[in-house]
Order: structure tokens, then sequence, then C-alpha cells
């Protein structure tokens, strides 16, 4: 599902501040896997899944990603295919905190040309699996830490995704909510959806349901 080959990206090339930020990676991750990209802060985890998301183009080396070659796409098809296939979740969330559960939910959505209809429903499928169908008219900002997290699962499941990727989920949360956020994924894998995770917590990486843990150390896959 995901095939990265000797994959670099390179931050201000050929300037004094030059950054190799991922360096010649090359990983495999099958239909149906959860990976974690585990790794020192610095080590290139956000810039290894912002290739894979589909977000930023890598300097050299190829991404393979549900079905594409996305190395050598344009930007606009590169685009398409991310909101085609792939759910992001933010280590930030990026929530609009003064709109609506219900707002940000669909939000991945409006591009796509689709119905009002089918996004409400769609949106109301996702909210009952998050347990948030009583907040879909509360403002963002109205939510616990452990609330806004489940409606950025949400956001990021909307288009349906083969694969989800989260950056440092747990960052914000409490051992309890760190807990609940891994039972959820597990869940969703169980669709045979592909998960990676970057993350140093020891409870996202040494979760029974994860099968991959690749080591990162200054750019590089040290260790699968
Ligand atoms: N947009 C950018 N421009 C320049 N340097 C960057 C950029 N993003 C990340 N870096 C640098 O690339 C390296 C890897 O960063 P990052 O991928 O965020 O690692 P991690 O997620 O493991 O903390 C760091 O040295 C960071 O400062
Ligand atoms: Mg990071």
């Amino acid at each position: 599902m995901i095939r990265v080959v000797k994959a670099s990206k390179t931050y201000n090339k050929g300037k004094p501040n030059q950054v190799d930020a991922v360096n010649e990676v090359t990983l495999h991750v099958a239909r149906g896997e959860m990976a974690v990209i585990h790794g020192a802060s610095g080590s290139g985890k956000t810039s290894l899944l912002t290739l894979i998301g589909c977000i930023s183009r890598p300097t050299s080396g190829e991404i393979h990603v549900a079905g594409k070659t996305i190395s050598r796409l344009p930007e606009k098809f590169m685009t398409m295919h991310r909101r085609e296939h792939i759910g992001i979740i933010f280590q930030q969330f990026n929530l609009i905190l003064d709109l609506s559960v219900e707002q940000n939910v669909g939000l991945p959505l409006f591009p796509l040309n689709m119905s009002k209809t089918l996004i409400s429903e769609r949106v109301d499928h996702l909210l009952a699996k998050m347990s948030l169908s009583k907040r879909r008219d509360f403002l963002v900002k109205q939510l616990s830490g452990g609330e806004q997290q489940r409606v950025a699962i949400a956001r990021a499941l909307i288009n349906n995704p083969e694969i989800l990727l989260a950056d440092e989920p747990t960052a914000h949360l409490d051992t309890a909510l760190t807990k609940e956020l891994m039972e959820t994924l597990a869940a969703i894998k169980k669709d045979a959806r592909t998960i990676v995770i970057a993350s140093h917590d020891p409870l996202v990486y040494n979760h029974p349901f994860v099968d991959r843990i690749f080591e990162m150390k200054d750019g590089k896959v040290v260790e699968e």
C-alpha cells in the first residue's frame, strides 16, 4: 500500500542552512498494517509523513502510495490523490475552532462536489462512531481535548481513506485518552485500512496492534 524507495527530502538545498530531513529512506507498509515511525524530535518523522501523505514532494527517490507513483505526479494530481485515498490527523489537530463539529468534519468533502445530503449522512455516521453525535452543533472551541481529538479523527476518515496517517496523535492526551485513541485506531485498522503513526510515545509503539516500527535517526531509517 505504501512503498518508499530511496526517498530524500532536503530543505534549503544548496544553502548554508540546508537540512537533509529525510535521507534515502526505503520502507514498505502492506495493506491493513499499522506502522509506527519512531525517533527523537528532529529525526525526520513529520517530513517522512508529509511525503507519504502527498503533502510534499521528495527531493529525490520514489513514493508509491495506493497504486500510484506520486513522486512523478504534477502537484494538482498529487493533491487529488491525497483527497481520494489519504486521511491525516495533524499534531495540532488543525481544526477550525470557531466552526461547528459538523462543519469541521465535513470540510475535506467540499472540494469533491458532493451533495449536501450525502455529506451530512457521512458526517452523521462518523460522529456516531466517534461518540460525538450530541456535540454535532457545538463549536470546536467548546470541546474538551479528547473530544477535539475525536473530531480530528472523524475529519480524517470522512473521505473513507484507505490510508490513515497520524502525526504525534497522543502528544496532547493523558494516559487514559491515549489508550482510548489506540483502541479507536485498532478498530479502524480492522476495516483493512493502513495506518502510519509518527510517535515517540511507548503507549503507541508498544501497542499489540502495531505490526512494524521504523526507527529514525538523523533522517535515516536505522532499524525496522
Ligand atoms: N519546512 C522546513 N524547512 C526547513 N527545515 C525543516 C522544515 N521542516 C522540518 N525541517 C527540519 O528538518 C528536520 C526534521 O524535522 P521533522 O521532520 O519535523 O522531524 P520530527 O517530526 O522527527 O521532529 C529538523 O532538523 C527540522 O528542523
Ligand atoms: Mg514531528
